[in-house]
């Protein structure tokens, strides 16, 4: 029993045998954050209880083996997420940054939810919630994870002789640190050849949480994390502990069923950045359909603004084309095509009152990689005559240039900027 009484996690009941809790029962005011969060839009119905069939599959989302791949000669390391979390977690308090609570978060939160939801299951994204007032703390956490690593290393290997660096030049595929007034968190990201990447996030403040309502799950992890530590019995449908999920979009039952049923909805998009644009053509390749036939014309001119003023250079947004179809189509070459041209329908209509030029020189970009995706699958035999039939627009100098993004610096969350304009 000690357990019970050293962790601060007593709240969230074992319901052995009492009968669970089906999904999508409102909850009463039991979370230790929703009572902080008590009289803001964020209300308890943005929380639910999940149901047997939903902490199953969440039991099996942290008790797979991961591998994660070193570069060169080091070797990989096979982790669970169960594994990771509780060691960064015991690993961080012992060094004094405690951690309020831990979540499962994005595409596998979903798959947690919704079995086969259409959106896929490929991250791996964990939010660990931390206070990071200074840069030391920042430093704190990166070290800290690090170190864990060592843990995860195959018997046999010298550990004294592995510093921190190493283990970063490792296994370590990318390194973000954010830290502006609104946004403090960084981000470890641990590499799996697959794109299964083991996303380690640790946030302070964070401004924007999700995309669309479909990725806004995150799945509070504590209460089973502290059952594993506790129960000498293993997990099952007569005992196991209560899990919480949270929808960041706000009403927890909206956005599962929009999940369910492949719908399409988001606020604010011009939020987020680069819009939302690129997602939202991808929710559709994916046969999800907007919930509002009307509401998401002007949701479109939004996205899109918000693409061209996060990135007005072709150069640039030819880059953020080419890696997006790399991250999300690697194993679906067939549905790039759909996408591209679904792209290209959304940024037609969308920013009629763009400078021509520079819309049309963004449809040329994205006909001409939709062209390089046919041709590299052997759709068409040769590119040189179907470019003909889009017809490259020729290089007209639009008299009327009202470049009006590009003279602004940086956009930050907190500064209003222009979206679409109106015609006239
Ligand atoms: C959680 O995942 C969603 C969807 O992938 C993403 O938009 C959001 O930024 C993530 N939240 C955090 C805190 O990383
Ligand atoms: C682009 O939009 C215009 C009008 O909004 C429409 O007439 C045209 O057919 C569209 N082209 C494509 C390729 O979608
Ligand atoms: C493609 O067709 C054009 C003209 O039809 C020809 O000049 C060119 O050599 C062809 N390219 C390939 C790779 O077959
Ligand atoms: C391209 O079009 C020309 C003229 O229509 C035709 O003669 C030629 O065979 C075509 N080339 C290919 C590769 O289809």
């Amino acid at each position: 029993m000690m357990c019970w009484a050293a962790q601060p996690h007593t709240l969230y009941l074992l319901h052995a045998a009492f009968g669970a809790v089906g999904a999508g029962a409102p909850l009463a005011r039991t979370s230790p954050k929703m009572a902080e969060e008590s009289g803001s839009p964020r209300d308890c119905v943005s929380f639910s209880v999940l149901n047997w069939d939903q902490v199953s599959r969440l039991h099996e989302v942290l008790t797979e083996v991961v591998p994660i791949h070193g570069r060169g000669n080091f070797p990989t390391l096979e982790i669970t997420l169960k594994d990771i979390v509780q060691t960064v977690r015991s690993q961080l308090e012992e060094a004094g940054i405690k951690v309020q609570d831990v979540r499962l978060n994005g595409s596998a939160a979903g798959h947690v939810l919704v079995k086969d939801n259409g959106l896929g299951c490929k991250d791996l994204d964990l939010i660990f919630h931390v206070a990071l007032p200074t840069e030391a703390e920042f430093q704190l956490v990166r070290d800290v994870v690090l170190c864990s690593l060592l843990n995860f290393l195959p018997e046999g290997v010298n550990k004294l002789k592995i510093s921190p660096v190493t283990l970063k030049e490792a296994y370590v595929q990318k390194l973000v640190k954010v830290c502006t007034d609104t946004d403090r968190w960084s981000l470890i990201s641990l590499s799996n050849k697959n794109g299964r990447n083991v996303e380690l996030k640790f946030v302070d403040s964070i401004r924007r949480q999700f995309e669309f309502s479909v990725d806004s799950f995150q799945i509070i992890l504590d209460s089973l994390l502290f059952f594993y530590d506790c129960s000498s019995n293993p997990i099952s449908e007569h005992l196991h502990p209560t899990v919480i999920g949270e929808s960041m979009y706000g009403d927890f039952e909206e956005a599962f069923d929009h999940l369910q049923n492949r719908l399409i909805a988001t606020k604010n998009p011009e939020e987020i950045r680069g819009g939302g644009l690129l997602k939202y053509s991808n929710l559709l390749v994916r046969d999800f359909r907007p919930t509002d036939q009307e509401e998401i014309k002007t949701l479109e001119r939004y996205m899109c603004s918000r693409f061209f003023i996060d990135f007005p250079d072709i150069l640039e947004q030819q880059r953020k084309l080419e890696t997006y179809l790399q991250n999300h189509f690697a194993e679906e070459e067939r549905s790039k095509y759909d996408y591209l041209m679904i792209l290209r329908r959304v940024v037609n209509e969308s920013t009629v009152c763009l400078m021509g030029h520079e819309r049309r020189q963004t449809l040329n970009l994205i006909s001409l990689l939709a062209l390089r995706v046919l041709a590299e699958q052997n759709i068409i035999p040769n590119a040189t005559n179907v470019t003909c039939y889009y017809q490259p627009a020729p290089y007209v100098s639009d008299g009327n240039f009202n470049n009006y993004y590009v003279a602004h610096p940086p956009v930050t969350y907190s500064q209003p900027y222009p979206t679409w304009l109106p015609c006239n």
